[in-house]
């Protein structure tokens, strides 16, 4: 299956990440899945990225504000377990409660959140074998007691590894949202990435321009990393561009201070076009 093979988005993941193993290669072979939805919850949708830094986490925890303010009870599931982000961006240092069967969700902004970098000292690099990964995500989405939820939104890691393997196999994911940047060798990745979810069966919702351009002090508007890609790319593989956010250096100061900035700064352009995003993806499924 050349899905497992090495390709080029695994340039950018830690050295130690390592080959899927015999087993998992042995396990998947014709085997049909049978994909298990996460209890607690109606809908899962995944966030990803063909590579690292687009991104992605920004996203989904913004997204996660987002659709609460919507009036959704929402979830949200770091399944990055290389590079867990959401203890930094939602500022948790709690570790979450267990009653020896399952573990609790940590609140934060009225989100029950997951992540690795709750049990992990998060200075520790995670240099965990592909089966320590896959059975991360199952105890993440079996073993936690999400409660009432109508989304959890998973930050998912970059490119096609054990994680987004054991997800569209199975777990019953509802929907992804892909993130990339405008430059021309982001894209390249994407485009495998949408035929990767498409292979696996997952619905695509969209793809997302993000750090698109910047507006300066003159008002005028830069396009850095280039113009209008993402929005060819989605064309061309016929699925929805559900638009651009700009560079804004209060996204990633909101981001490192813990409090993104749906939650920190609502009015904002940027925290709008997240509200707007959500209302949308509300209506999809609701
Ligand atoms: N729209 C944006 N404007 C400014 N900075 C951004 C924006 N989106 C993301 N960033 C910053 O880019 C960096 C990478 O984002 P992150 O969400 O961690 O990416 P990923 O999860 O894809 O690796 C972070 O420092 C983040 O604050
Ligand atoms: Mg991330």
């Amino acid at each position: 299956m050349s899905l497992v093979r090495k390709t080029s988005y695994d340039t950018d993941m830690p050295k130690e990440k390592p080959e899927l193993s015999d087993a998992m290669r042995k396990k998947m072979q014709g085997k049909t899945f049978e994909k298990n939805p996460i209890k607690g919850t109606k809908f899962t949708i995944a966030i990803s990225s063909a590579k690292g830094g687009v991104g992605k986490s920004t996203f989904a925890t913004n997204l996660a504000l987002a659709l609460k303010k919507n009036g959704c009870k929402v979830g949200l599931l770091d399944a990055d377990i290389y590079g867990p982000s959401i203890p930094k961006m939602f500022n948790i240092n709690e570790k979450p409660k267990s009653d020896g069967q399952t573990l609790s969700p940590v609140m934060k902004y009225e989100i029950q959140c997951m992540s690795i970098g709750f049990l992990a000292d998060q200075q520790t690099p995670m240099i965990w074998r592909g089966p320590m990964v896959t059975s991360a995500i199952k105890t993440f989405t079996q073993k936690v007691s999400w409660k009432n939820l109508d989304f959890i939104i998973v930050d998912m890691p970059p490119g096609t590894g054990d994680t987004q393997l054991t997800f569209s196999q199975e777990i019953k994911l509802d929907g992804s949202i892909i993130i990339s940047t405008p430059q021309e060798i982001a894209l390249l990745d994407v485009k495998r990435g949408i035929k990767m979810f498409d292979k696996l069966g997952v619905k695509i919702l969209g793809l997302v321009d993000n750090m698109s351009y910047f507006v300066g002090e003159d008002k005028k508007k830069y396009n850095i990393f280039g113009e209008g890609g993402v929005k060819k790319t989605a064309e061309e593989f016929q699925k929805e561009f559900l638009g651009e956010i700009p560079i804004d250096p209060e996204v990633g100061k909101n981001g490192d201070l813990g409090k993104p900035i749906v939650e920190a700064n609502p009015d904002h352009e940027i925290s709008k076009i997240y509200l707007n995003l959500a209302m949308k993806i509300k209506k999809i499924y609701f």
